[in-house]
């Protein structure tokens, strides 16, 4: 009898797993049609507020979510970077932005221009306010003026007030907003997109999904949107970055002599970057060891190892592939023979979020970015401040090591600190 009910449950399971995951794939199909029908008119009776596809109307009452969004990439997803390139590419080739903005500016409402079967024409509903305004809150929540968002934290998916006495007659709720599928749509090319040496520009859902963060059921909202904040934070962000990466330096300790070989090791290990670290060819992270002195480093002492996807310019081809997918790691074996003792031994990670876009806007620049010009100058002054030092360790050659934040926390075991103790003895008979 146990045994029948439980063949029975696992039927039943198995049936409503196939129910639950049919419509999301048919949701988010319709909900990210390319491109995004026109909302139309609102539903009679609406106020203006209920109406208003503008970020700050939603904000009037979700106050969190839009404190939250003004801060994220996802709000300036149309910022002088791209807007300066749009300006040339529409005056080059009239309508060749249409396919940026799928990603960059998702609503219609968003388009000066639409495409139809007679070609391109004007869009009637343009709204020149909401144009740069980038992924807005209605570009993932509003189709056809309707509210839909996820179930509410218990998973309940049913109105608790009947929903034509709700503002906006209440939230259609559905499991796709919980599911990296949601993200799926402008954070992966399809498969007949742009590729180079075989592997397509954007991957990062291929990549989460062969990932064992997929196999988890670990969504890219549970790290990205965590406690459904509207954040998003990435690359750019030093805390998000540390989040996924464990930094270790080897031997780690005052271990270092004056006048004496020494090798030492810096590693960086994905250990919770959901897909590879970076994962997009446009940032670039750098493992750095560099004596230094009173006067600053020593020239000619720096060797440094890339972890980056570095494509040409032009984007005509890859030139390398050294980024880490979730568990892998990259090595700075430094070496050599220090024979003064007032030098240290700088190991640094450095993130730079928007290493190709520096040079790009750069090469522009330098071509003539016409229209552009403006927007492209400041963007490339946003790039150039965006660089950031992830852990920096300065180990001195007598003395004890000097470690800083986020680095990892020294050994503190008893045989650690033996052995540190027996270091410092050689040490001094050394120096005797
Ligand atoms: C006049 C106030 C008001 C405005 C303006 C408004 N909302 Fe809402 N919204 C509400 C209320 C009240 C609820 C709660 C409905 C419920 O409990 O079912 C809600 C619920 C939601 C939810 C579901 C929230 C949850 O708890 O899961 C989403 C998503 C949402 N709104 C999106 C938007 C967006 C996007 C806009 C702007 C285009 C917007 N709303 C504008 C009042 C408003
Ligand atoms: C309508 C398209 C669209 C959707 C849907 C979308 N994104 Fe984005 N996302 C973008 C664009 C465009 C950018 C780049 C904006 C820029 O750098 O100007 C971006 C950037 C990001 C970044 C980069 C942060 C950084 O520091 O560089 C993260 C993280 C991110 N998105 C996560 C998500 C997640 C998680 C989801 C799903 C819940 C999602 N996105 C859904 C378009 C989208
Ligand atoms: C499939 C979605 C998608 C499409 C289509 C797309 N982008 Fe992006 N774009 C992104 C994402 C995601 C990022 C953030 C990651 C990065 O920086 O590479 C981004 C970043 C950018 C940035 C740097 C961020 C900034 O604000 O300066 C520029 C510039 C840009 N895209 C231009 C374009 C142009 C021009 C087109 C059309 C030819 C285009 N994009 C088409 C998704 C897309
Ligand atoms: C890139 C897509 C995207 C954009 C842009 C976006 N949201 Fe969301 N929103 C989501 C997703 C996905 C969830 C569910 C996240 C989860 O549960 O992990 C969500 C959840 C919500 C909720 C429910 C929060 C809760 O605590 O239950 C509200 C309300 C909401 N969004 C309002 C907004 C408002 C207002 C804006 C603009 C200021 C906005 N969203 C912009 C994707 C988006
Ligand atoms: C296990 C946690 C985790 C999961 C799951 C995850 N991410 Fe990330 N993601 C991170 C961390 C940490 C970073 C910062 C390091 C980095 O930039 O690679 C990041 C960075 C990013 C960036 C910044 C650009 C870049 O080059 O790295 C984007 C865009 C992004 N994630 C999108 C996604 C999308 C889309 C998904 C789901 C398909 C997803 N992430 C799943 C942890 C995660």
């Amino acid at each position: 009898m146990r045994r029948l009910a439980g063949a029975l449950l696992l039927i039943v399971a198995a049936v409503t797993t196939a129910i639950a995951a049919e419509p999301i794939a048919d949701f988010i199909r319709r909900h990210w049609a390319t491109p995004i029908p026109a909302q139309g008119p609102p539903p009679a009776g609406w106020s203006a507020l209920e109406s208003a596809l503008a970020p700050e109307a939603c904000g009037t009452c979700h106050p969190v979510q839009y404190a939250d969004w003004r801060t994220s990439v996802h709000a300036t997803s149309m910022g002088p970077g791209i807007a300066g390139q749009l300006a040339e590419m529409e005056a080059a080739h009239r309508g060749s932005t249409l396919e940026c903005r799928t990603c960059h500016a998702p609503l219609a409402e968003q388009s000066p221009l639409t495409r139809t079967r007679s070609g391109l024409v004007a869009n009637r509903s343009f709204d020149p306010a909401l144009g740069g305004r980038g992924v807005v809150c209605a570009g993932c929540h509003v189709r056809g003026h309707q509210r839909f968002g996820p179930p509410r934290r218990d998973g309940s998916l049913a109105s608790a007030s009947p929903r034509a006495k709700l503002p906006h007659r209440g939230v259609t709720r559905t499991p796709a907003f919980l599911s990296s599928e949601f993200c799926r749509g402008c954070h992966q090319f399809t498969p007949a997109g742009f590729a180079l040496n075989g592997k397509l520009l954007q991957d990062t859902y291929a990549e989460w999904q062969a990932s064992r963060f997929a196999r988890e059921g670990v969504q890219c909202q549970d790290c990205h949107m965590p406690d459904r904040r509207h954040l998003w934070r990435g690359i750019h962000d030093p805390a998000m970055v540390a989040s996924g990466v464990e930094i270790t330096v080897t031997p780690d300790g005052p271990s270092l002599t004056a006048g004496r070989d020494f090798a030492v090791t810096l590693e960086v290990r994905n250990t919770r970057v959901g897909h590879a670290f970076p994962t997009y060819v446009t940032p670039r992270v750098l493992l750095r060891g560099e004596l230094v002195d009173a006067a600053g480093p020593v020239a000619g002492s720096r060797r440094e190892v890339v972890v980056a996807r570095e494509v040409a310019l032009d984007l005509s081809r890859e030139l390398s592939d050294t980024r880490l997918g979730p568990g892998q790691s990259a090595r700075l074996a430094y070496s050599g023979r220090v024979e003064r003792p007032d030098v240290r031994l700088r190991l640094t990670v450095v993130v730079e979020p928007d290493a190709f876009y520096t040079a790009f806007f750069e090469t522009l620049l330098a071509q003539g970015a016409g229209r552009g010009e403006a927007e492209i100058r400041e963007a490339l002054e946003a790039t150039r401040r965006s660089p950031f030092t992830l852990f920096e360790r300065e180990i001195a050659f007598g003395g004890p090591a000097v470690g800083r934040v986020p680095g990892p926390t020294p050994d503190r075991s008893p045989r650690r600190r033996r052995e540190g103790r027996s270091r410092r003895a050689v040490r001094r008979r050394g120096a005797r």
